[in-house]
């Protein structure tokens, strides 16, 4: 995983007031509730008594989560508030039960958690700044049975349009794949591409100086979200969710502000989603079948000038990664 980094890991609209919801994420349980005011919480879903899991526990009154096996209470902050068996007057050291908890910031509708040192936390929550309040979103989620590197790299690949997607976005045969530009920046931790792609007539292929970024273009921002900018007015978006080392969940948005009124925008929403849908199983059926699961700067796979915003991808992991972690 990516270290210093805020990760999404769930949209808003699965976590309700007054649920607990188990999930595995980045390879841990993780417990997810919300307290009074409709704040996230995260703790690892592990009790600290004897092991059980706490999202299968309750969220009490006072909004500490209660285990399901003995009852132990925990607050947002995974500090352990009351061990029932002991009795009201026999609390003891109370400090020795607290579990492990996330740093957790909700924006855009997304749920983030911190993966990385406290000292360096940060406010800067990856996202795309071109999409705005004036949109609206339509979204659905899939189950991938891949590393989300390989997800990722899918999502960046302008090589695999005409064969994949040959009856849907990459119809028309263009199999000759000029460039592709790719912009790099450090600072932002984005990868920029487009499509430059042609129908093969024997023409000369342009490398990646000779091609621009039009104004469809693909931009990844670290640690896991995509997006498409189609036109001004719509826009795909993809946070890769790592589940562990061969599994990812990809929630995927369909923005627009194609009428600008909002109701009718939501109604446009609902093809888009499906539409995407389409082409998000096509990937899929391919990109599962991928060894490793993972990808990796130092593959043994055979690039080619076509890959480079994959090739950029893996470098910037790279350089990203934390230590002995995938
Ligand atoms: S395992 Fe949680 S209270 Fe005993
Ligand atoms: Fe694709």
């Amino acid at each position: 995983m990516i270290k210093n980094e805020w990760y999404a890991v769930l949209s808003s609209s699965e976590l309700k007031k007054n649920e607990l919801i188990g999930v595995k994420r980045l390879n841990m349980d993780l417990v997810f509730f919300r307290d009074k005011n409709n704040k996230v919480a995260c703790l690892f879903d592990m009790c600290s008594h004897r092991g059980a899991a706490l999202s299968k526990g309750k969220v009490l009154d006072n909004c500490n989560i209660q285990c399901p096996f003995h009852g132990l209470e925990f607050n947002k902050n995974g500090e352990c508030q009351f061990i029932p068996a002991n009795g009201i007057n026999n609390q003891g050291d109370l400090e020795r039960y607290n579990v492990k908890f996330f740093k957790v910031k909700e924006r855009h509708g997304i749920i983030y958690i911190w993966n990385g040192d406290d000292e360096v936390e940060t406010d800067e929550i990856p996202f795309h700044n071109e999409i705005d309040k004036s949109f609206v979103f339509s979204e659905f989620k899939d189950w991938w049975k891949t590393h989300y590197s390989r997800a990722i790299e899918n999502q960046l690949d302008v090589v695999h349009l005409p064969f994949v997607h040959h009856n849907t976005i990459g119809a028309g045969g263009k199999t000759l794949v000029n460039g592709p530009k790719v912009i790099v920046s450090d600072k932002e931790k984005t990868i920029l591409t487009s499509a430059n792609n042609e129908v093969d007539n024997g023409q000369e292929r342009h490398g990646p100086n000779e091609s621009e970024i039009r104004s469809t273009y693909l931009k990844f921002k670290f640690p896991n979200i995509w997006m498409n900018n189609i036109t001004d007015k719509i826009k795909v978006l993809i946070f890769f969710v790592p589940v562990d080392d061969e599994n990812t969940i990809l929630y995927l948005r369909f923005y627009n502000k194609i009428t600008g009124i909002k109701l009718v925008d939501k109604f446009i929403g609902f093809f888009g989603k499906i539409a995407n849908f389409i082409i998000e199983r096509q990937d899929k059926r391919v990109v599962e079948t991928q060894r490793p699961k993972a990808s990796s700067l130092k593959s043994k796979e055979n690039l080619i000038e076509g890959d480079k915003p994959i090739i950029e991808y893996r470098k910037m992991r790279q350089n990203l990664k934390g230590y002995g972690l995938k």
